[in-house]
């Protein structure tokens, strides 16, 4: 078993491992790292809900190793990494949710779509002579980049420095043991090393741009999270800091993911493609559908704060457990014949986007930039077909589900 889920370069091999584990050991220990894995919808959506049960907070947090909070540098990571909102709990999510949602309007959001379509139209305009391309490099990478770097006010120019830190935090060479156990298994190891030091690097980076908006506030999101107030509380410069980072990684990488996920699901069924060209309102459902059949978060992490028996198995307390949001959401006993693309699938229930209190804050920004592009995309490379002639190469790492690069041709126009 072990051997399997390390085997994620076969995608197919992986919705079938999944099946097994529903059927066979839903809530199951790795014994290798010691961490647990949970695979039914129900149990998953209990887990990324009951907050009481399951923490966010995480209690080894990978990035503060110990030791390194007596350095002063270590004492600024600790800080920095230890209140990301992805792992609060409540009271205190609550309270930041609040705050940085006061940022986070809906208002915000519809400013962008007219930059969003433009931003697609020029990256079209680039790629159609070409008559072939990387979709990912050239489409689904740069676009929610762009999109975000935007909204937060960073230049757009900065694409390089962003993609350098997201695919050196997000391609992660790290195995689960090591990367959840650093006091135990990598004190010294140099890709913890590495890891540290890209954070650090986005560190600075955000509290330079922070501290000019100190001085001079501008009309984008950095300042609007130095100056968001509820109740009279305010962020602090690390809040700050860390939501950026998150706001930045979580921004992009998750939406390339969805943008060529829908490409690829598109290429496999070639009717759906064809409906979607006829009937453009369905492009909403084709993107939950994505959302529900090719997860782009493959998996949500919680620490039991008690006892916990799922499946008829207990998990101790302190026990670091996994949701397979990807395994959840093709659940047979939630969906009626999960591994069917069906762009019309209705009630589509999937927890790609989580579930309860974490439910992603950027959901709205990613269904509005998929929705912008994917019909763009359809209607100016009606024929654009992924290149097999070579494998695909997925995102490494054991969180995400995209692809490093994405071949496609079609035919070349101005
Ligand atoms: C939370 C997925 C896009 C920002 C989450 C969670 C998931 C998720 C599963 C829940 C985490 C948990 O329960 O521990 C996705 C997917 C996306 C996407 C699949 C695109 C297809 C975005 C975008 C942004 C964003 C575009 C920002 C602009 C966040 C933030 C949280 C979050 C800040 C933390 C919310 C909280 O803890 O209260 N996302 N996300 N995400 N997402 Fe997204």
């Amino acid at each position: 078993m072990q051997q399997e889920l390390t085997a994620l370069q076969d995608v197919q091999g992986m919705y079938e491992w999944f099946q097994r584990m529903r059927d066979t050991q839903p809530v199951w220990l790795d014994e290798n790292s010691g961490c647990w894995h949970v695979f039914r919808y129900a149990d998953v959506n209990t887990l990324i809900t009951d907050s009481t049960l399951f923490s966010s907070e995480r209690r080894q947090r990978p990035f503060a190793r110990p030791g390194t909070r007596t350095s002063p540098t270590g004492e600024k990571r600790e800080r920095r990494t230890g209140r990301s909102i992805i792992a609060m709990d409540p009271p205190q999510h609550r309270q930041y949710r609040n705050l940085v949602s006061s940022a986070f309007t809906p208002r915000a959001l519809s400013r962008l779509s007219h930059r969003i379509t433009a931003i697609t139209q020029e990256l079209l305009d680039q790629a159609r002579p070409a008559g072939q391309i990387d979709f990912v490099t050239d489409i689904a990478y740069p676009l929610p980049t762009m999109v975000i770097a935007e909204m937060l006010g960073v230049p757009t120019s900065d694409r390089p420095l962003f993609k350098q830190w997201a695919d050196g935090l997000l391609n992660r060479q790290l195995s689960d043991a090591e990367f959840f156990r650093p006091d135990e298994t990598a004190a010294h190891n140099p890709e913890m090393e590495r890891l540290q030091t890209l954070f650090e690097e986005m560190s600075d980076y955000f509290e330079a741009k922070l501290e000019e908006r100190r001085l001079q506030p501008r009309d984008d999101m950095m300042s609007a999270l130095l100056a968001a107030e509820v109740d009279g509380e305010h962020l602090s410069i690390d809040d700050v800091i860390s939501f950026c980072i998150l706001l930045l990684l979580a921004g992009h990488v998750t939406t390339t993911n969805l943008l060529s996920q829908s490409i690829r699901c598109l290429d496999e069924h070639p009717d759906a493609r064809a409906q979607l060209s006829q009937q453009p309102e369905l492009i909403p459902g084709a993107i939950e559908e994505v959302l529900r059949y090719a997860s782009p978060v493959w998996r949500l992490a919680r620490t039991t704060t008690a006892d916990v028996t799922m499946a008829g198995v207990t998990i101790p307390k302190d026990s670091f457990v996994f949701g397979w949001l990807a395994s959840a959401n093709r659940d047979e006993r939630q969906f009626s014949e999960p591994a069917r693309f069906d762009i019309t699938r209705t009630p589509n229930r999937h927890i790609a986007f989580g579930h309860g209190i974490h439910f992603c804050i950027g959901a709205p920004l990613s269904r509005q930039e998929a929705s912008i592009a994917l019909p763009m995309i359809i209607q100016q490379l009606p024929d654009l077909q992924i290149s097999h002639k070579e494998p695909l190469q997925l995102f490494q790492g054991r969180n995400l589900f995209g692809f490093q690069h994405l071949p496609v041709t079609f035919t070349a126009s101005k």
